[in-house]
C-alpha cells in the first residue's frame, strides 16, 4: 500500500513545484510591464525568500516519492530502458528531472554568490519551463505510448 501513497505525495509535490514556475512564468513575467521597478523587485524578492524557504522541501518530497516509486515498481524496467516504451520515456522523465534539479542548484549558487541578474532569471525559467511542459507529457505519455 505504500504506493498509493507515494504517488500521492509526488502529485501533490509535482502541483506546488509545476504551479510555481507556471505562476512566475505566465503571471510575474507579465505582471513585471505593468509595475514601477521598484514595487516589483521588493515583490520578486519576497517570493523569492518564500521560494527559497519552501522549494527545498518540495523537491525533497517530489524526488524522494519519485525514487521511492521507481524503487518500489520499476526498477527491472529501468535495467533495460530501451527494452520498452515505457522505460524509455520513464527514463527521458527521470533524466529531465535530474536536469531541473541541476538548474535549481544552479539558480541557488547565482543567489549564494550574487550574481543572478534578471537575464539568468529569464533564462532559467524558461528552461525550466520547458522541462515542466516535457516531463508532464511524458509522465502521462508513458502509459499510453508504445512502439
Ligand atoms: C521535476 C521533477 C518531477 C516532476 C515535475 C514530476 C511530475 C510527475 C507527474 C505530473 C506525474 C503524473 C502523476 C499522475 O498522473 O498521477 C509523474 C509520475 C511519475 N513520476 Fe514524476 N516527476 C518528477 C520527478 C520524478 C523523479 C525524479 C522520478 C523517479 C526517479 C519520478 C518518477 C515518476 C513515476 C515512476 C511516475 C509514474 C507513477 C504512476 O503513475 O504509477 N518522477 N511525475
Amino acid at each position: 500500500m505504500i504506493y498509493p501513497v507515494l504517488l500521492t505525495l509526488h502529485l501533490f509535490a509535482a502541483l506546488i513545484f509545476i504551479g510555481t514556475v507556471f505562476f512566475e512564468v505566465l503571471f510575474l513575467d507579465n505582471i513585471r510591464k505593468q509595475l514601477p521597478a521598484r514595487l516589483m523587485l521588493l515583490l520578486e524578492q519576497a517570493i523569492g525568500r518564500r521560494a527559497r524557504q519552501l522549494m527545498p522541501w518540495v523537491l525533497l518530497v517530489l524526488f524522494g516519492a519519485g525514487i521511492g516509486m521507481v524503487w518500489q515498481r520499476y526498477l527491472p524496467l529501468l535495467a533495460a530502458p530501451l527494452a520498452s516504451a515505457f522505460a524509455t520515456l520513464l527514463a527521458l522523465k527521470i533524466a529531465l528531472a535530474a536536469s531541473v534539479l541541476l538548474h535549481f542548484v544552479w539558480a541557488m549558487l547565482l543567489f549564494r554568490q550574487e550574481r543572478m541578474t534578471a537575464g539568468w532569471t529569464r533564462l532559467i525559467h524558461a528552461s525550466v519551463f520547458s522541462h515542466m511542459i516535457a516531463i508532464v507529457v511524458l509522465a502521462k505519455a508513458m502509459f499510453y505510448l508504445a512502439w
